[in-house]
């Protein structure tokens, strides 16, 4: 298996490239190699290389920054997701592109399958759906569209690594409590995407981790696990807020879960709780 990541320098490119299976042949390429707003450029490298898979992890994802520069988040998240998917059509290659949770508005109360119609609230969300869009038009039979949701891992920036910071520097930190969903690994979602690419399976599916929670009951989580791994000294008050408290350019949905039971049904595998994720994840970023 021949396989491209668009986007190996992020957390999750950089975690598809540490736990490619054996035997597969996966080059991973960052900004500075192939700018995906550059469509000769896309298709250059894609016909170029051949691969079997194309796997998209390269987007635009600051979220807030995204509400000033919707140019620029369209530019990645939509057409950069076009020039991908027609090179990888034109090369007979199959497309897996990963998507968010922010497509939808948060309305809901139960987790949000397949078939619930997006609302996205943010200009990223907005920008992301139309990256889903164009991914299926360029690509159709052969596009895998994935969602998932509030990704970390041990490579990279994201809420575990900025809350260890954070827990260490300070005397207390107020987390908001209103906005629900599911914190999902990185290294599981790499193994699910691997598998996906053994599957004749296309449109659009779910992945996430199993379980719920606020971002206040994942500091909470990231407090206790860390102090039991000795990655913190001490512990701080957590204190539980509102969205209305802590304000940000770009609205979040205050309810993101997905519903994961067609991939789980699909790949023969149910993704673990996030906490026993998160427990894997501290210990890996121990090691580092
Ligand atoms: N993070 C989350 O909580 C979350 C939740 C749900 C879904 N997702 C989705 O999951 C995917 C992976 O997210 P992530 O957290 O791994 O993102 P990330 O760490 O922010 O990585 C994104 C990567 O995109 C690359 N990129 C930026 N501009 C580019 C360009 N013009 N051409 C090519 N590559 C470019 C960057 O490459 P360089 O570093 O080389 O510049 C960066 O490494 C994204 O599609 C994201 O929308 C993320």
């Amino acid at each position: 298996m021949k396989v491209l990541v668009a986007g190996g320098n992020g957390q999750l490119g950089r975690e598809l490239v540490a736990r490619s299976p054996e035997g597969w042949q996966v080059t991973a390429l960052g900004s500075g190699e192939m700018d995906i707003r550059d469509r000769e450029a896309v298709s250059r490298i894609i016909d170029e290389l051949q691969p079997n898979l194309v796997i998209n992890v390269a987007a635009y994802t600051a979220v807030d920054k995204a509400e000033s520069e919707p140019d620029l988040a369209y530019a990645l998240n939509g057409h950069g997701v076009a020039h991908l998917a027609e090179a990888a059509k034109t090369a007979a290659a199959k497309f897996i592109h990963i998507s968010t949770d922010f497509v939808f508005d948060g309305r809901n109360y139960t987790p949000y399958r397949l078939a619930d119609r997006p609302n996205p609230v943010s200009v990223y969300g907005a920008s992301k759906l139309e990256g889903e869009r164009l991914a299926l038009a360029f690509c159709g039979s052969d596009a895998l569209v994935l969602r998932t949701s509030w990704l970390y891992g041990a490579q990279g920036q994201n809420f575990v690594t900025t809350m260890l910071k954070l827990m260490a520097a300070r005397d207390a930190l107020r987390v908001v409590a209103d906005q629900i969903g599911t914190p999902t690994w990185t290294g599981g979602l790499s193994d699910a995407i691997y598998r996906y690419a053994g599957l004749e399976v296309s449109g659009i599916q779910h992945w996430s981790d199993a379980g719920v929670a606020s971002w206040y009951d994942f500091a909470v989580a990231i407090q206790e696990e860390a102090l039991a791994l000795g990655m913190l000294e001490r512990e701080i008050p957590l204190e539980p807020i509102c969205t209305e408290e802590y304000p940000t350019p770009a609205r979040r949905p205050a309810y993101s879960v997905l519903d994961k039971s067609e991939s789980w049904r699909l790949l023969g595998i149910q993704a673990p709780h996030w906490r026993v994720n998160l427990r894997k994840m501290l210990k890996e970023l121990k090691k580092l």
